[in-house]
């Protein structure tokens, strides 16, 4: 699949270089010249490379938006005619004073990703967890693999985000259509507080146990 990354910061560049090595053609979008997280991402794999944001946009069927929050509108606002009909991954998480959600909880980040892009397919994934599980999402002695929940209100780019999900090393769990990104990000504030002030293991990840339905004879 060819891919495009927005952002190759702590949460692009591993994901970017995990599907790269999958065998998908992933790009580097070059938003504002010469970028030195573009640089570093650049070294983790051979297959990786970079280009100007519209070419890469442009030729991506799927794009990832990692960038920080606050700029998601600048970045998205411009290139919005060239997201038509793609598949966005919105990986971004509003985060307000005292990790509280940035929105006040009044409207999901990802909500306001497809008002900035209403054309685009969004998928909001690889959110729910600090980067961490994504550099390295084993968790030797366990049997199953970590959730990613994610959601989205297009059936097809939820399917192409799943394929991408257990290419990263996790197990796609579809929560609903985007108005679950709220409570998504609610999610990740739970786990960041966990992690980041309370001092649990930043490999703190979920996973989804299931009972089969019993039926009532
Ligand atoms: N960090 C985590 O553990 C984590 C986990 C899950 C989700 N998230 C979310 O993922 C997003 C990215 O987080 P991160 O930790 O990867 O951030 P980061 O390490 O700071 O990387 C941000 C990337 O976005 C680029 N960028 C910054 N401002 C930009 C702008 N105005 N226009 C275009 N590109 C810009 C940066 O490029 P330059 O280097 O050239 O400035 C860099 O490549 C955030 O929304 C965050 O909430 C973070």
């Amino acid at each position: 699949m060819k891919i495009a990354f927005i952002g190759a910061g702590k949460v692009g560049a591993p994901l970017a270089a995990r599907l790269a090595e999958a065998g998908h053609e992933v790009v580097f979008a070059e938003s504002r010249g010469a970028s030195a997280s573009v640089a570093s991402a650049l070294t983790r794999s051979k297959r990786l490379t970079s280009r100007p944001l519209a070419e890469a946009v442009s030729t991506a069927e799927v794009v990832f938006l990692a960038t920080p929050f606050g700029a998601n509108e600048s970045v998205l606002r411009p290139i919005a005619p060239l997201l038509v009909g793609k598949v966005l991954i919105d990986c971004t998480n509003p985060v307000g004073p005292g990790l509280t959600h940035g929105l006040r909880s009044e409207r999901s980040g990802s909500e306001m990703v497809q008002s900035l892009a209403p054309e685009a397919k969004i998928v909001k994934a690889f959110s729910i967890y600090g980067f961490e599980n994504f550099e390295d999402p084993s968790y030797p002695g366990y049997e199953t693999t970590p959730a990613m929940l994610f959601c989205g209100d297009d059936h097809r780019a939820k399917e192409l985000a799943a394929d991408l999900i257990v290419d990263c090393g996790f197990e796609p769990f579809d929560v609903g259509g985007l108005v679950q990104a709220l409570h998504l990000e609610h999610m990740t504030l739970l786990w960041v507080r966990m992690v980041r002030a309370q001092g649990h293991s930043p490999g703190l990840a979920w996973g989804v146990l299931r009972r089969p339905k019993q039926n009532k004879a």
